[in-house]
């Protein structure tokens, strides 16, 4: 019998430029970490924390966990607006890194700190 073959994908960091692979049974949080790219990560992993939160703005995935609405609002998530830890890919995505400010305007930040 034979292994499925997971599809991988190219995901773009439009703040910086950098990219890395991401298959379709991993999360994009984890894959980024892996490939060193983006900021370091000492969150739940599990959609809890919200220190994840980023856009997705091209591409198509797939929301595998859970997320927090306390971190993500359905409007948010319909705008591409996730926890990546619980996100899949399922093609090329181009991704943006976000924070919320006390106004509640969103700022995009760099990658790298
Ligand atoms: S790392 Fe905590 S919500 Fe993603």
């Amino acid at each position: 019998m034979r292994a499925a073959v997971v599809k991988r994908h190219r995901i773009l960091l439009a703040d910086s430029g950098e990219s890395f692979p991401c298959g379709e049974d991993e999360f994009i949080l984890r894959a980024m970490f892996h490939a060193g790219c983006g900021p370091l990560c000492n969150g739940c992993c599990g959609g809890g924390c919200g220190i994840c939160k980023m856009q997705i703005v091209e591409g198509a995935y797939h929301v595998e966990k859970k997320m927090s609405r306390a971190h993500v609002s359905g409007e948010e998530a319909a705008r591409g607006i996730l926890l990546l830890c619980c996100v899949q890919p399922r093609s090329d995505l181009t991704i943006r890194h976000i924070t919320k400010e006390k106004e509640g305007r969103y700022v995009w930040q760099s990658i790298k700190p």
